[in-house]
């Protein structure tokens, strides 16, 4: 298996798709101009390549998850711009490019970030799947992002800065903020081949302990890495008082609890098999090896 070319072949399958997206609205101006510049930027597009690899896993064709790939890009995509505000983490780079707010003012960015989230619905209620498909993508959709996903779990890791916080309580902030978008692209994309329940709950949960892992990690890189490789300020989390496993656990601490969540990811897709499994098993891995 190499994972290099299967992971180049998504993302160029991912890049295209959104360039096709990019042209159809190419001369809309006004606050669309800020969205795309900030869609268009670089980054791993980690998001679609898990729906895709899931809905591969599922049994159908990766490009059938397009469209709520790039959803759900869309709405990580306002969580960058929107955590990047001066009245949040307050941040120059982001994916090796001035932030939104830097390039477009700060309520251009405000009003951007919100702008994707509409448009993000927009993509999946206009894709081509089914009523039912559409209803489910839009629940878990709202699920994952909102008052008990991704924003609650901003909101709940600003209040912990400079507070003494648990594992536990990290966790949560950590399932909330990161793990549900990991864990609705993995669903999205076994929904969109029509996955069994039992293969959806394989791949979702895999997608929960991936995204556990993978904050971490981040949270790792943010004191080994340097903004060069990252695109983005390291050694933010410390002198902001970040609540952070590396910070309550230490650097060789958290390693560990990244290695047992990736360990638990990779567990949860025993039961499935094939290429595209693979993938995500030597993926999940290798996400690990940035910080090992
Ligand atoms: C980096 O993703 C992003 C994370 C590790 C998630 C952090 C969570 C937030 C910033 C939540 C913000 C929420 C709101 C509501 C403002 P990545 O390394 O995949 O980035 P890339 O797409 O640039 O590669
Ligand atoms: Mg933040």
């Amino acid at each position: 298996l190499d994972l290099d070319i299967i992971l180049a072949e998504k993302r160029t399958a991912f890049q295209d798709y959104l360039a096709a997206y990019l042209t159809s609205r190419e001369g809309t101006g006004g606050i669309w101009e800020a969205c795309a510049y900030s869609l268009s930027s670089g980054g791993k597009r980690l998001r679609p390549i898990l729906a895709m690899l899931a809905c591969e896993a599922s049994g159908s064709e990766a490009a059938l998850s397009l469209p709520v790939g790039l959803a759900i890009e869309m709405i990580h995509t306002f969580s960058l711009i929107h955590d990047d505000l001066p009245a949040i983490d307050n941040d120059d780079l982001r994916r090796g490019r001035p932030t939104c707010h830097r390039q477009f003012g700060e309520a251009s960015a405000i009003l951007a970030g919100d702008a994707l989230i509409f448009s993000a619905i927009s993509v999946i209620a206009e894709a081509d799947y089914s009523a039912q498909i559409k209803a489910d993508l839009l629940r878990e959709l709202a699920r994952a992002g909102g008052v008990d996903g991704l924003v609650q779990g901003e909101h709940a890791d600003i209040m912990a800065e400079g507070r003494t916080v648990t594992p536990d309580e990290i966790r949560t902030i950590h399932r909330q903020k990161t793990a549900a978008l990991f864990e609705l692209c993995m669903y999205a994309g076994a929904r969109v081949a029509g996955a069994d329940a039992e293969t959806t709950r394989a791949l979702t949960s895999c997608g929960q302990h991936l995204g556990l892992a993978f904050q971490v990690i981040d949270d790792i890189l943010d004191v080994i890495a340097t903004p060069d490789t990252l695109g983005k300020t390291t050694g933010k989390d410390a002198r902001q008082g970040k609540a952070t496993m590396v910070g309550i656990l230490g650097l060789e601490e958290a390693r560990r609890w990244a290695q047992q969540a990736t360990d638990t990811a990779v567990d949860c897709l025993k039961g499935l098999s094939g290429t595209a499994v693979e993938a995500l098993r030597t993926l999940t891995a290798q996400l690990l090896l940035r910080v090992m």
